[in-house]
């Protein structure tokens, strides 16, 4: 049976997942859960520990890293760290990270219990096939490299200056890379996913496209 209450968005950087989901889980009332920022967490306390290589390696390491959201902040040992998981040192050192099996291992259990206790939209890239392979919604949204690229470009554009819109796709393209090949819950879409290729589309489309179909489901379900 599929699970119901958890809608599963899957995707490569860049390609508007976490505004599409979260834009989503307002208009159905649920909780959006970015597991990027998860990731993320886990790694800005590995840069703040020293870089050390095992860290990621050890369950008692990660245990004691409180990683919670709380009103749609993301929070590392307590304390609220949204800015500082966007930073280009935490972009480059994720992929690293996200490939460690004690890493995902403890992420998906963390991400299994928020979603387990009420409705959720999720966004990742191993949602619809490790984390949640029953959700009754699992979407994969695609985009063409240029056009990721580019969204990425407007959306940190004015923050981050010194990147051109070049190193943004070379940058883009090197984490989908590393994110696609990993041995461990690779970037991939779900067998049963539902596809949607978003290059032709405005924001607002991919939200009402995803929308219509998670109400479609819902009321087939009810
Ligand atoms: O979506 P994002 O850019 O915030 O993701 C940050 C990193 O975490 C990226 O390298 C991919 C990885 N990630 C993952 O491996 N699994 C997820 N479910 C979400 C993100």
């Amino acid at each position: 049976m599929a699970t119901t209450k958890v809608i599963a968005i899957d995707g490569p950087s860049g390609v508007g997942k976490s505004t599409v989901a979260k834009a989503l889980a307002k208009r159905l009332n649920w909780t959006y859960l970015d597991t990027g920022a998860t990731y993320r967490a886990v790694t800005l306390a590995w840069l703040e520990a020293g870089r050390e290589t095992s860290l990621p390696t050890q369950g008692a390491w990660l245990r004691q890293l409180a990683v919670d959201f709380q009103a749609g902040d993301i929070l590392l040992q307590g304390r609220v760290v949204n800015d500082a998981i966007r930073s280009a040192e935490v972009t480059a050192n994720a992929s690293f990270i996200s490939a460690q099996a004690a890493v995902r291992t403890f992420l998906t259990d963390l991400q299994r219990r928020i979603a387990g206790e009420r409705p959720c939209v999720l966004d990742g890239r191993d949602i619809g096939t490790v984390v949640f392979p029953k959700a009754f919604l699992k979407v994969f949204l695609t985009a063409d490299d240029a056009v990721r690229a580019e969204r990425r470009w407007r959306q940190v554009g004015a923050e981050q200056a010194d990147e051109s819109l070049d190193e943004i796709l070379k940058a883009l393209k090197e984490r989908d890379r590393k994110d696609s090949t990993r041995e461990l819950a690779p970037l991939k879409p779900a067998e049963d996913a539902w596809r949607l290729a978003t290059d032709n589309l405005s924001q607002a489309e991919v939200i009402d496209a995803i929308e219509t179909e998670a109400r479609r489901r819902l009321s087939d379900e009810a």
